[in-house]
């Protein structure tokens, strides 16, 4: 019985996690990047759209981000950097 709830517990946690992800749109803009970046123009940085449109390596990017080399360092998990790196090269 005990095993049984166990795993009911560690069930729910795994769907609360689904239900907590957060898409790259809303990341985006809770970790700030909309502030230096746009979709589709330059800011401060360059747009997502033309970042995307040289079609960067994504690991070598999420490695800067993480590092802070070449940018500015990126307060996020590593999760968080990937969905927000797909996020930016999905634009189109
Ligand atoms: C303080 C301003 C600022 C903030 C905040 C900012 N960026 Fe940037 N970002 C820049 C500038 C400037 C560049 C262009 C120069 C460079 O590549 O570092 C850039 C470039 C990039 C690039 C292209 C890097 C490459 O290798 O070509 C990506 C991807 C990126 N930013 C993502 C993000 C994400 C995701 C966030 C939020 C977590 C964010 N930025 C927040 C200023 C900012």
């Amino acid at each position: 019985m005990k095993s049984m709830s166990l795993l009911l517990v560690v069930a729910c946690m795994q769907f609360a996690g689904a239900a907590n992800a957060q898409s790259g749109a809303e990341l985006a803009k809770s970790k700030n990047c909309m502030n230096c970046h746009e979709l589709d123009k330059k800011k401060v940085g360059p747009s997502f759209k033309d970042i995307a449109a040289k079609k960067p390596d994504e690991a070598a990017t999420i490695a800067k981000l993480k590092e802070g080399k070449g940018h500015m360092k990126v307060a996020a998990s590593d999760a968080e950097l990937k969905t927000l790196v797909e996020y930016v090269m999905s634009q189109k």
